[in-house]
């Protein structure tokens, strides 16, 4: 293996992400630390609410200015008053440690090509987002123009990054033809011409996959690529993103709850919840013997036909997550799954696990992680 590809093209470290709501502060993203290698696909895996999307949002530069609009729309004074205090905080070169108070908006580090995310102006990131970071958002097919055919669609992210006009027309259409080509369309002469109404919603979904890889990105984003179509379509777009990964080096962030979608498309996953990632590790691992609490209650509570047998195999208890994820307008002491895990134990809501490596590149936060029955 050449040592750049073992090179870290992203790494996101200690990243808080707070809204502001009526109700006040959102920890949305709550001190997570990960990072994703030359070619490595990485998955970020958990239930609703639990912070996927807003790390996706933080790396590509839009969480801060997309939560001042949030609160600026619902005019709420206590918001006003806490991204006063966090302007006047950045001013000062004072983070929210410091100051002694928790703040709305962005805190940590997000490293890619030398260089802090967090620290570029808009102009700079520009040339980042949509070019070396490209995105494919949650629920985004009802993003495609219906005007406008694919071949024209997709040569729009090309030319949109061409400021210094190095492109011409022949060398864009080469690339779109490729790029809708490797996502398997069928004759890509004859459906290029064609606008979104003409395709599947399975199909929309990876002309939207191809879009974001004609920039060449070094780093392709796919928040939650397989939700609301079925298993046969799903089984398309995941077959798309495996020639991607086969065919290109690229690195990738998977975004997804779904387990079938993470086991095939990452070397790595992390596992969400409240802002929190419980567990990460080789997705292998992870998926097939998970080992901590909240990991194994969401993997059961929506279980594969690999898993129930595995869960016959093995007489465990099936057993979906009990209550609700925990509110993140209020403080987590403890624990964040503490409420919901049958483990817990007073230390347990007293103080926050810190990670452990159970084994090399396996990482968990539990206190009881020894003391869990095998899985
Ligand atoms: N604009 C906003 N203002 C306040 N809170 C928000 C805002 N957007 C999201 N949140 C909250 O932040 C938390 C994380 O949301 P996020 O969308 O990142 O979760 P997710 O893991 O992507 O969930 P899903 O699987 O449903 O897409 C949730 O509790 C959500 O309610
Ligand atoms: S730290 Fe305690 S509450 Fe949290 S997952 Fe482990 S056993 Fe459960
Ligand atoms: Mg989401």
């Amino acid at each position: 293996m050449a040592a750049e590809d073992n090179e870290v093209v992203l790494r996101v470290e200690r990243l808080k992400a707070f809204y502001t709501s009526s109700r006040g502060l959102v920890r949305a993203v709550n001190n997570i630390t990960f990072e994703i290698r030359r070619g490595e696909s990485v998955g970020l895996f958990g239930e609703s609410g639990a912070g996927k999307t807003t790390v996706a949002l933080a790396i590509l530069g839009l969480f801060e200015s997309l939560s001042r609009r949030y609160a600026s729309i619902a005019a709420n004074e206590d918001s006003k008053r806490l991204w006063e205090l966090r302007d006047n905080a950045r001013k000062r070169g004072l983070t929210s440690d410091q100051i002694g108070q928790e703040l709305p908006g962005i805190e940590g580090h997000i490293w890619f090509g030398g260089r802090d995310l967090l620290t570029l102006n808009e102009k700079d990131y520009r040339q980042i987002r949509g070019n070396e970071i490209t995105y494919v958002p949650q629920g985004s097919t009802k993003s495609l123009n219906p005007y406008s055919n694919i071949a024209e669609q997709t040569a729009e992210s090309l030319w949109a990054h061409d400021i210094d006009n190095t492109l011409n027309e022949r060398v864009v259409m080469k690339r779109v033809l490729q790029a809708l080509d490797l996502i398997e369309l069928g004759d890509v002469d004859l459906r290029k011409t064609m606008k979104p109404s003409q395709f599947s919603v399975g199909e929309d979904q990876r002309v939207l996959i191809a879009m974001a890889l004609i920039p060449d990105p070094v780093l392709m984003i796919a928040d939650e690529p397989t939700t609301a179509v079925d298993m046969a379509i799903q089984q398309r777009i995941l077959e798309a993103i495996q020639i991607v990964r086969r065919e290109m080096h690229l690195s990738m962030l998977i975004i997804s709850n779904n387990q079938g979608t993470i086991s095939q498309t990452c070397d790595k996953v992390g596992v969400m919840t409240a802002g929190h990632i419980m567990e990460f590790g080789p997705a292998a691992t992870v998926m097939n013997s998970p080992g901590h609490p909240f990991t194994r209650a969401f993997i059961m509570s929506n279980p594969t036909m690999q898993v129930i047998r595995k869960i016959k195999e093995k007489k465990l208890r099936i057993r979906g997550i009990p209550g609700k994820p925990p509110d993140l307008a209020e403080t987590i002491a403890g624990c964040p799954f503490k409420e919901r895990c049958e483990y817990a134990q007073d230390i347990c809501r007293e103080l926050k696990p810190e990670y452990r490596e159970v084994e090399a590149g396996h990482w968990i936060m539990c206190h009881r992680y020894e003391e869990l029955p095998a899985w």
